[in-house]
């Protein structure tokens, strides 16, 4: 089959290349899917040089890349409890390849009509939902998002304002084919006119109430000046970093507003969880026909949301297509070359 494979850690694009690798055989946990569509996202790139936590480290020679996928059950053991033909989304390993061998309790069943695009990066859904919540941000309190168009913050903003949630996305630039405010952003702040001005601007803008919580996935100096612009017991969830500048706090920065610093990491790229995804996922293994409903009913207890509520998320999804782009632009021009082969191209 042909993959996109690495067999040093580096930059990307000097050390990913094509390669015709065996079709991998299973082991008897494994099922063995047929990609139809793989997500370019940055966090492939941290995998390719080697900063994820253990466990999700590269193995040579020949790692394939891509840590999430769309594909079809193409065989499966008869205990496996999953029909050979389902449609299944998975964050796991080796997606950029024809085929991959996922362990059964890693996939997620979906409706045989469910949108390539979205259910190939269902882990940014999911992400955007657990950030919110992990933000603790109530409705008519002041959330700002970094990285503004990422895939992540624009979900992210939509489920906000489904909440009732005031949002500022913060922007490196403005991308004149994509308005934030229509998808739900109260305001915009574009740090190229300087970070400085952040915290005055977005100060100005909650009416000196200050933001709620911060969902940063930029990082840099124009964090630092957010965090100074934040209420009395304000939320600070890291979640990517995607610029490679610091930003620098004065302790009483934190200790005199009440500040909370935390980390986020998708909650199925701990092994602790491996147990409640299975349950999860076994909930799940049913035949094609009842997919949805048993699908929906099985979300709203994994993520803790009414049926409505799920309902609503769905349909803002539906509404908002372009915020299930997998990738920036930018992320998919410095990389689009390694994604499209014959036979499977990586829709972006
Ligand atoms: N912690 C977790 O478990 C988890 C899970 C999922 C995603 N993430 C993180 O979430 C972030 C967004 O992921 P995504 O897939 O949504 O990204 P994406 O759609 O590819 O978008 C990337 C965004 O980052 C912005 N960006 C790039 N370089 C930047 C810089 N130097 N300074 C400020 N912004 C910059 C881009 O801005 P332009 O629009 O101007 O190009 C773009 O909007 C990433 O950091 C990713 O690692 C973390």
């Amino acid at each position: 089959m042909k993959a996109v494979v690495f067999d040093k850690i580096g930059p990307p694009l000097d050390v990913l290349y094509f390669a015709e690798v065996p079709t991998p055989q299973l082991n008897d946990s494994e099922v063995l899917i047929r990609l139809i569509a793989a997500p370019i996202s940055p966090g492939d790139f941290l995998f390719i040089e080697n900063l994820y936590p253990e466990p999700k480290k590269p193995r040579f020679p020949r790692q394939i890349g891509g840590n999430h996928g769309l594909g079809v059950v193409e065989q499966a053991r008869p205990d496996a409890r999953i029909e050979p033909g389902t449609l299944v989304a998975f964050s796991h390993y080796n997606s950029w390849a024809e085929y991959a061998a996922v362990p059964v309790e890693w996939l997620m069943p979906l409706p045989a009509n469910f949108p390539i695009e979205k259910g190939a990066q269902f882990f940014n859904l999911i992400s955007a939902w657990d950030l919110l919540t992990q933000s603790r941000v109530q409705a008519g309190q002041w959330l700002a998002v970094t990285a503004g168009y990422s895939a992540v913050s624009i979900m992210a903003t939509q489920f906000a304002r489904q909440r009732g949630v005031n949002v500022i996305s913060i922007v490196r630039r403005v991308h004149d084919h994509l308005d934030l405010k229509t998808l739900g952003a109260t305001e915009v702040i574009d740090i190229s006119k300087g970070s400085q001005n952040t915290s005055a601007r977005a100060k100005e803008i909650t009416h000196n109430q200050g933001v709620n919580a911060i969902i940063d996935s930029a990082g840099g100096p124009a964090t630092g000046e957010l965090i100074r612009a934040m209420a009395f017991g304000g939320q600070v969830i890291i979640n990517g970093g995607m610029s490679p500048e610091r930003f620098e706090l004065h302790n009483f920065d934190v200790l005199l507003n009440g500040l909370e610093i935390k980390a986020h990491v998708y909650r199925y790229f701990s092994r602790r969880r491996k147990y409640r995804t299975a349950r999860f996922f076994s909930r799940l293994s049913t035949p094609r026909a009842e997919q949805t409903s048993r699908y929906r009913s099985a979300a709203c207890t994994r993520w803790k949301i009414s049926r409505k509520q799920l309902a609503k998320a769905c349909a803002i999804q539906r509404a908002a297509g372009t915020s299930f782009r997998c990738s920036s632009p930018d992320t998919l021009s410095r990389h689009q070359e390694h994604t499209r082969w014959q036979g499977t191209q990586a829709r972006l």
